[in-house]
């Protein structure tokens, strides 16, 4: 079987956590790299034996390039992406697809348009423990789900300097750290909500430091949801339903899920993975490419619509726009 090249657009931080995953998937390998800056790209590809480009759009044209994955900031993430899939290249886009729904319905609808694969690299998906997590709730061992809460929060310095506090890169608690608890309750609940309520509190630089939000279900069901970068918070998420609950320490990277049947520890399942786990992610990209397929049954595009609209629905409660909108 022919490996599969992947080409990344970006070498910063997230690039060079995702390929400690990709070198864990026999069939997979680093092909190239775009990067803005030769130099620094340079000893980034080298390590993996992959060509570096200055210009994506070359990167892009590279035959052994069969799968794009874009690791810019979220402002940058539509022009990538349109240009990948206007080339015929499947995608793999990072969270938050963009900033908000209308540009992501946009880079949805190219990709239909141009029946290519595309993907929002919501990676929490892929863990062995959430396959665990969803088949003990297609079981319905805890019953009927009524209330989920999940939290992912870290403190770090406010730098004005960082993306994550500049509006002009879409900064915020809620882009950066928000969308995994907000996806966890899409998963959970497995349709979009019907009530949106939150708030939220503000950096000196107008971005969301920390938010808090409920969204409710049509047929009963609410999600407690939280993120932050002004706070260390357990990052557990919990399900509760009326004959027990599920409880998931780091829930966005795990590797661990306890179920509790009434109060009692009923089962504990634990599943060590080597590094932080983005090889799950890069099988399930490479199965459904093999497989022909031109969106990923468990993080479908519709969803990644719906969650968009969830975080737009939510800073708009805020009067938090960014600059470009
Ligand atoms: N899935 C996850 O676990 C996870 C974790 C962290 C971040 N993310 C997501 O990944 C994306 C990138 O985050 P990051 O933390 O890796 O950011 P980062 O360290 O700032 O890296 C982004 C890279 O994008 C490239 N780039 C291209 N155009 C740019 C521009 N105009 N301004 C700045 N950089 C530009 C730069 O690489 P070159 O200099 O090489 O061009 C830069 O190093 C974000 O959307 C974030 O939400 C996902």
């Amino acid at each position: 079987m022919k490996k599969i090249g992947w080409g990344f657009i970006g070498a910063g931080s997230i690039a060079n956590r995702f390929i400690k995953g990709l070198v864990q998937v026999p069939d997979a390998y680093l092909a190239a790299v775009a990067s803005r800056t030769y130099d620094g790209a340079k000893s980034f590809a080298d390590k993996y034996g992959a060509k570096v480009y200055t210009s994506v759009k070359e990167m892009i044209l590279d035959e052994n390039v069969d799968v794009v994955y874009i690791a810019t900031p979220h402002t940058i993430h539509k022009e990538n992406t349109l240009l990948a899939l206007n080339m015929g290249k499947p995608v793999l886009c990072e969270k938050p697809m963009a900033p908000n729904a209308d540009l992501v319905s946009e880079m949805v609808r190219t990709a239909r348009e141009k029946n290519v694969y595309l993907m929002e690299a919501m990676w929490t998906r892929f863990f062995p423990v959430m396959e665990k997590v969803r088949t003990w709730l297609n079981e319905g061992i805890i019953g009927k789900v009524s209330f989920v809460t999940a939290d992912f929060g870290y403190s770090t310095p406010e730098d004005p300097s960082s993306r994550l506090f500049d509006p002009n890169f879409a900064g915020g608690s809620l882009l950066d750290v928000g969308i995994y608890p907000i996806a966890f309750a899409f998963m959970v609940f497995g349709k979009k909500p019907n009530r949106i309520t939150g708030l939220a509190d503000m950096t000196s630089t107008g971005v969301d430091a920390s938010m808090g939000c409920t969204l409710g279900f049509e047929g009963g069901g609410i999600a407690s949801l939280y993120s932050a970068t002004n706070a260390e918070t357990p990052q557990v998420a919990y399900i509760m339903g009326d004959k027990g609950r599920i409880e998931i320490p780091s829930f966005w990277c795990p590797k661990e899920a306890n179920l509790y049947i009434g109060n009692n520890l009923e089962e504990s399942f634990r599943q060590e993975h080597e590094g932080e786990g983005y090889q799950f992610e890069v099988m399930a990209v490479q199965d459904d490419i093999r497989a022909g397929r031109l969106e990923n049954e468990l993080m479908p595009l519709d969803e990644s619509i719906a969650i968009a609209e969830v975080m737009d629905a939510l800073r708009k409660q805020w009067g938090m726009s960014y600059p470009f909108e």
